[in-house]
């Protein structure tokens, strides 16, 4: 198993069909910042060190064209391109170096359930990075359907190194002390969930919240803190139905964590949070972390 050769989640390619207004919202409303330009697809960035969490690409509808992780090194992009095919990855490029924004060396390949992946290593890392008020530090988070779930954790566990944190109704996964990257949760097909950036505090979640309010997306589901993970939470529909959530304060875990099982995160009747303040996700909410699919066929930039 390649335990600690994926060092962490760099963020999404999404497709949009209108580039500029998804990049106007992501930087006006979101906070986040464009890094780069080209042929027609923007690069944004967050306050921590990637070079982007998020690109926005030209394409007719909203989808998700890739989901980008971060190797330790060339080597272990190497070593995690044997490790995806010999665990049965459907599609794999050769590493290469990598013609975009931020470089580095790296390969895309797709996961059993049809998931578009690349493992990137020595791409580009700002020197400024810090956490600062109002500024999504970095992508904590991607929650993905799943209609295989224990299948599916168990390819990322076996082909990527992931560790399985704690299981409730989704299996959550980690690739470092952050409780998880990644969690499978059970649906249909193999679409987005919802996409979470980290705030670097409660403040900042719902002064966040405050500024979606006024942009016409109000919060669907919170502010709340979850159960694993314990991070606290806002969640919105954004441009495209995109799900998109401000969190903060996630846990940090290391080897000792105890995974728990679903009958050990069970909240009272009518609550679906740690505080009880929260009205259940919105009907709204729930349609839209459904309908957004993967690309078919391996994503180059
Ligand atoms: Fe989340």
């Amino acid at each position: 198993m390649p335990a600690g050769m994926i060092t962490g989640l760099r963020g999404v390619d999404l497709g949009v069909p209108d580039v500029d207004a998804h990049a106007r919202f992501y930087t006006d409303v979101w906070h986040l910042s464009v890094v780069a330009e080209r042929n027609g697809s923007v690069y944004l960035r967050g306050s921590g060190a990637y070079c982007h969490i998020l690109a926005l690409h030209p394409r007719n509808k909203p989808q998700l064209l890739c989901v980008n992780l971060v190797a330790a090194d060339r080597g272990a992009v190497d070593r995690l391109h044997a490790s995806v095919i010999a665990a049965g990855a459907p599609q794999a490029d050769q590493p290469a170096s990598i013609a975009e924004p931020g470089g580095g060396y790296g390969f895309a390949f797709t996961d059993p359930d049809g998931r578009q992946l690349r493992v990137i290593a020595g791409d580009a890392r700002h020197a400024d990075a810090r956490r600062l008020p109002d500024r999504p530090e970095k992508i904590t988070h991607l929650v993905l359907n799943t209609p295989r779930q224990e299948d599916a954790a168990a390819f990322w566990v076996r082909a990527l190194g992931f560790e399985v944190s704690d299981r409730s109704l989704l299996t959550f996964v980690r690739c470092n002390d952050d409780h998880h990257s990644v969690a499978f949760h059970p649906g249909g097909s193999s679409t987005l969930h919802h996409i979470a950036f980290e705030m670097d505090g409660i403040d900042s979640v719902m002064r966040g919240a405050g500024r979606m309010r006024d942009a016409g997306h109000p919060i669907e589901w919170g502010p709340g803190r979850h159960g694993p993970g314990n991070n606290v939470f806002a969640y919105f529909v954004g441009p495209g139905d995109f799900v998109i959530e401000y969190t903060a304060e996630i846990g940090k875990v290391d080897d000792n964590y105890r995974v728990r099982a679903p009958g050990e995160w069970v909240y009272p009747p009518g609550h679906s949070d740690l505080w009880g303040a929260t009205l259940p996700p919105s009907a709204r909410m729930k349609a839209a972390q459904a309908k957004i699919e993967f690309a078919e066929g391996l994503f180059r930039p």
